[in-house]
């Protein structure tokens, strides 16, 4: 019998169009939650809503928002949208994310920044936002961090540097707000199929030695699933998590084991 631990809650996914944020919207409705489903790209978007309201449990209901997280203005009227549509919020899922991968001395301010303010500033802002709703609810947050947190990672010292703030940007969260209910953790992914995998392009220029650095990154039992990350932000902000905050879960195949 499937789990429906979200009956009558208010789950927010960002970074829903696509991989794990896809996944993860998914995952929530069919475990009966109202999920606003939010990310900048409004027509791969749309396909993520379509495919997880036909896999909604009853109950459950997915919503389609699209916003820029790293938009202050944006960040805030994603949370409202929820609160309005539904009055409440019970969990946030910030999956958004984005990632390139350049030699850190031909790396330009404009990127270094760009991938700051998402990834980082991005999930601040979105937190920022939702905990008044949280400490309402005793809720949580469940953020995306990455093995790139702990592990060096070549040619993406921008995204580690985001990835190894928000695994501090999670601890300090959880401690600060756990007198009030709200739980906040992270999940680690080592190496997934998604978009950003997909997409991801090493420096033209690599050595052959260089390149065995890559190995550094792959998982020796193969790409994860997205749905194999959704499964982990859904217990961690489901009631079987509720005694775990601060933690940051790795889930990488056992490449970092
Ligand atoms: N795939 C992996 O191997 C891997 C490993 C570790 C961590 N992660 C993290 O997992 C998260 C999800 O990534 P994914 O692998 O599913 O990649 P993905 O590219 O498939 O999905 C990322 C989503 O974030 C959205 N997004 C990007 N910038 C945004 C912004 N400013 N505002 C709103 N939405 C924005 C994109 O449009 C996209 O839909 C990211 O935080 C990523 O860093 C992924």
């Amino acid at each position: 019998m499937p789990l429906e631990r979200f009956t009558d809650q208010v789950v927010i996914v960002t970074g829903a169009a696509s991989g794990i944020g896809r996944a993860t919207a998914a995952r929530f409705a069919a475990e009966g939650a109202k999920v606003l489903a939010s990310d900048i790209t409004a027509g791969a978007l749309e396909i993520s809503v379509k495919e997880a309201n036909d896999g909604a449990a009853p109950g459950g209901e997915v919503f389609g928002f699209v916003a820029d997280i790293s938009n202050e203005v944006q960040a805030a009227a994603t949370i409202d949208a929820a609160i309005e549509r539904w009055g409440r919020l019970d969990a946030l899922a910030n999956i958004a994310g984005m990632l390139r991968t350049v030699r850190t001395h031909e790396c330009d301010l404009e990127t270094w920044n760009k991938i700051i303010g998402v990834n980082l500033t991005g999930t601040f802002l979105m937190c920022r936002a939702a905990l008044p709703h949280l400490m309402e609810s005793k809720g949580s947050i469940v953020n995306t961090a990455s093995t790139s947190s702990f592990f060096g990672h070549p040619w993406m010292a921008a995204y580690a540097s985001s990835k190894g703030a928000i695994a501090a940007f999670t601890h300090s969260l959880a401690v600060e707000y756990c007198l009030d209910g709200v739980r906040v953790n992270a999940v680690a992914p080592g190496s997934v199929t998604s978009g950003i995998t997909n997409d991801v392009q090493f420096p033209a220029d690599i050595t052959r030695e260089e390149g065995k650095l890559v190995r550094r990154i792959m998982s020796p039992t193969g790409f994860g699933a997205p749905e194999e990350i959704a499964s982990v932000v859904a217990m961690l902000a489901s009631a079987d998590g509720r005694h775990i905050t601060g933690e940051i879960i790795r889930i990488d195949g056992g490449t970092h084991a």
